[in-house]
Formats: C-alpha cells, sequence, structure tokens
C-alpha cells in the first residue's frame, strides 16, 4: 500500500467480563479520526461484492461485529492488501484515495462501518480508471 497512509489493523481493547464480551471504539482515540458517520452492511450474498469505490476525504474504520468478510484495499499504483475480518474486536483502517471491496460475506455478516466525514456522494470514485488517474496526478503533485 502507499507509504505515506496504508490501510492497517486495528485491535480494540476487550472490556468483557462474566456477564459477556463488550469493546469500545472512542473516535480519536481507538480510531485515528472523529467518527461523523455510523453505517452497517449486513444481509449480503456470498457472491456479493460491495464497496468498489475510492473516497477523496473520507477515511474509514471497517469491524464485522458479526460473521466474517473480506476487504480488498488497492492504492492505485499496483499495491493491494486483502484483510480477513472475522472478529468483533479487530478493525481495520482505510485511508483516502484508497480503491476497496468488500465480498465473501458470510450469511451472518454485519459489517460495522466508521467514517471520518458525513456522507457526501461528490467525494466518491466508483470509476477505476479515474481513481488510477487522480491517484497518478496527486503522485505527480507530490513529486514537485
Ligand atoms: P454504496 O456506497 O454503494 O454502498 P457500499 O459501499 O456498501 O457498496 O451505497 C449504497 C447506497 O446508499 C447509495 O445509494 C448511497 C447510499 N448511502 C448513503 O446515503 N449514505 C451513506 O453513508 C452510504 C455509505 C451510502
Amino acid at each position: 500500500m502507499n507509504k505515506n497512509d496504508s490501510a492497517y489493523f486495528i485491535e480494540f481493547a476487550e472490556h468483557g467480563d462474566e456477564r459477556g464480551n463488550l469493546v469500545v471504539v472512542e473516535g480519536e482515540k481507538d480510531v485515528p479520526f472523529a467518527i461523523q458517520r455510523v453505517f452497517y452492511i449486513y444481509g449480503s450474498d456470498t457472491d456479493m461484492v460491495r464497496g468498489q469505490h475510492a473516497n477523496r476525504k473520507s477515511r474509514f474504520v471497517l469491524i464485522n461485529v458479526a460473521g466474517q468478510s473480506k476487504v480488498k484495499v488497492m492504492d492505485g499504483l499496483g499495491n493491494e492488501a486483502v484483510f480477513c475480518l472475522n472478529r468483533p474486536r479487530t478493525g481495520v483502517y482505510i485511508p483516502t484515495m484508497a480503491w476497496k471491496e468488500m465480498y465473501d460475506f458470510s450469511p451472518d455478516a454485519v459489517l460495522l462501518c466508521l467514517a471520518s466525514e458525513h456522507y457526501d456522494e461528490g467525494e466518491y470514485i466508483r470509476d477505476f480508471d479515474e481513481f488510477e488517474n487522480e491517484v497518478a496526478a496527486l503522485q505527480k503533485d507530490s513529486a514537485r
């Protein structure tokens, strides 16, 4: 992945006791941004691929609070990483300008998504060629 801001696993602290498990995710503490938006995905068929977009502004942390799924993250420079999310206390951080695809959903999967920004369709890039072009343009700018 792009070495400046890569995708990575985050392990959350477990505050469980004999009553059961409890995982806390606080903005700017357990995830590296203030949480502006929460959404969750469930009921996706096993052969369904979701995501297939990059965000110019939003950063995300994805957590399979139930079941499992995989997340493929691509940096537009030829690097990609696949994260298997299969534990409620493990998340994956996704930086801006990363192409992401979520797939291999188990029937019981509930994928919780925490985002750094409110929803704005205008900051989504849904075309892979456009994504690669924008990444190339950003590379050019930063090399100046
Ligand atoms: P989409 O981004 O395609 O979902 P995914 O990334 O899981 O494949 O979003 C599906 C629909 O929901 C689309 O019409 C936009 C809408 N939506 C919102 O209104 N707000 C949101 O925060 C999100 C994530 C989606």
